[in-house]
């Protein structure tokens, strides 16, 4: 056989399709956290990656073109990817019903406890599904995977499929990464127990497990000692992704990002005395856990306490639409459109609108919206890492100052050099946002220097290949 020596797992792939109107399948680079960091792994590392159809042009793709195998490189962009057409209906309930409901939730601490969760025959139903697609994932890890190959397992989606995979092929190393925080255990414990076990034993079944933080890897380790007996064999260490400089650099100076710099600065507009206006930026997918709402009331909050900055300030928001199929993320969309309308008609005039709230992906542009900041809000309510806190810095034109919750995973390596900030206490947020734009451009310029360096310091590339290194070389 020709088995992989090295094979990533996720649900998100390097690679979506969409259906053209001729007929023809166009691919698309996926979006979030875990795609970028895992796109370094490029063609030439030889991986073969196995990731799940997400939409119906993806299970089109995934017939069209393998036929249950890899798909064909130039359908990739080079990379070798095995894409899985799982039914329609598991898929829905294992990614909509369960990882993105229920174990997000947990992990971000998003229920509403008085009313939620409540864990009853549909979700039984559900969680089946999860089982079901699991072992999809492990089935064709086994099958493509050579002799004794390292299999790096990704996120919340996958967390049953190294014990699954350990059970079809002793003879393969597993580690498993998680991009998420971790649930203390007050909270993880909320799952029905049969099913809390299931995750910790799953994951369990892997050689060596991966968080962002220390602090994940604390709470993974407190479940598993109060809930499955400790660790037992497998090891935990901590990886804190980094931005790809280079990458960034090299992209954000290409003439598509100037252009929208350009268009981007006549949307902001000139401040009264003709210089130029002030720009608080944040680009996020539309997710509850980044906590745009309370950005935008933070936003509203400078405004009523600190008047000097209107006409001087624009808060440049890009919510990039997310998980749309949840009707808590498109009632979220709502929200953010609605409060971000209120804050322009309470505060806008002729000549300024307070707030510019895009919706559309557009990498290119939020590019140009970091070159031009002069503040970055990254305020979430709890986060794995969050990179944009960490791409920011790097690409910066003449420094930005950055305002970061304390609850978010880049916090352990940029809280020296940010304004920290409690995502919960919007008043705190509006005067953190009234001192980094009045920062002295001096000081801005060396935080952002040093907020660079610690940003870059564990490169995608050697993110990858270090957990690939520490697989290889467990003993036994
Ligand atoms: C987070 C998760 C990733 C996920 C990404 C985008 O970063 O850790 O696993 O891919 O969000 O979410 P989506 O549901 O669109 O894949």
């Amino acid at each position: 056989t020709h088995g992989a020596e090295v094979l990533v797992a996720s649900n998100r792939g390097p690679v979506s399709y969409e259906v053209l109107p001729d007929g023809s399948l166009n691919a698309r680079r996926g979006g979030g956290g875990l795609v970028s960091g895992l796109s370094a792994i490029g063609p030439d590392a030889g991986a073969v990656w196995v990731c799940a159809a997400l939409s119906e042009a993806d299970r089109e793709a995934a017939r069209r073109f393998e036929g249950g195998r890899r798909l064909p490189a130039e359908a990739t962009g080079g990379q070798q990817v095995r894409m899985l057409d799982i039914d329609a209906e598991v898929f829905s309930d294992a990614y909509n019903g369960i990882a993105n409901s229920v174990l997000w939730f947990v992990h971000h601490m998003l229920y509403q406890t008085p009313l939620e969760p409540v864990f009853d025959a549909e979700f039984r139903r559900r969680w089946d599904s999860y089982v079901a697609y699991n072992r999809a994932f492990a089935e064709a890890l086994a099958e493509e995977a050579a002799e004794g190959a390292a299999v790096l397992v990704q996120d919340y989606h996958l967390t049953l499929v190294p014990g699954m995979l350990r059970d079809f092929r002793p003879d393969v190393r597993i580690g498993h990464f998680s991009h998420t925080p971790w649930a203390p255990v007050e909270y993880f414990r909320m799952l029905p127990d049969d099913v809390a076990e299931q995750v910790l034993r799953g994951m369990l079944g892997a050689d060596r497990l991966g968080f962002l933080t220390q602090r994940w890897a604390d709470a993974f380790a407190g479940c598993c000692e109060a809930l499955v007996g400790g660790l037992g064999g497998t090891r935990v260490g901590v990886h804190a992704l980094g931005a790809d400089a280079e990458f960034l650099r090299e992209r954000a100076d290409r003439s598509d990002v100037k252009e929208r710099m350009l268009a981007l600065r006549e949307e902001i507009g000139v401040a009264p005395d003709g210089g130029p206006r002030k720009t608080i930026v944040r680009v996020d997918r539309t997710e509850l856990s980044k906590n745009i709402v309370r950005g935008l009331l933070a936003y509203r909050q400078l405004l009523a306490d600190h008047p000097e900055w209107r006409e001087r300030v624009v808060h440049v928001a890009f919510a990039y639409p997310s998980r749309q199929d949840l009707a808590v993320y498109r009632e979220y969309t709502d929200e953010v459109q609605r409060l971000a309308q209120e804050i322009n008609e309470e505060y806008g005039t002729p000549t300024w609108r307070p707030v510019a709230l895009h919706v559309k992906d557009d990498f290119a542009r939020s590019l140009a919206a970091y070159r031009i900041a002069d503040v970055a809000l990254v305020n979430p309510i709890r986060d794995g890492m969050n990179l944009v806190a960490k791409e920011v810095p790097v690409v910066s034109d003449s420094g930005c100052a950055l305002v970061l919750s304390r609850e978010a995973g880049a916090y352990a390596e940029l809280g020296d050099d940010a304004l920290v900030v409690n995502p919960y206490d919007v008043v705190g947020t509006a005067e953190a946002l009234h001192r980094a734009l009045g920062m002295p451009g001096a000081e801005r310029a060396e935080r952002t220097k040093r907020l660079a360096a610690a940003a870059t310091a564990l490169p995608p590339t050697r993110w990858f290949l270090d957990q690939l290194e520490q697989l290889e070389h467990l003993p036994g």
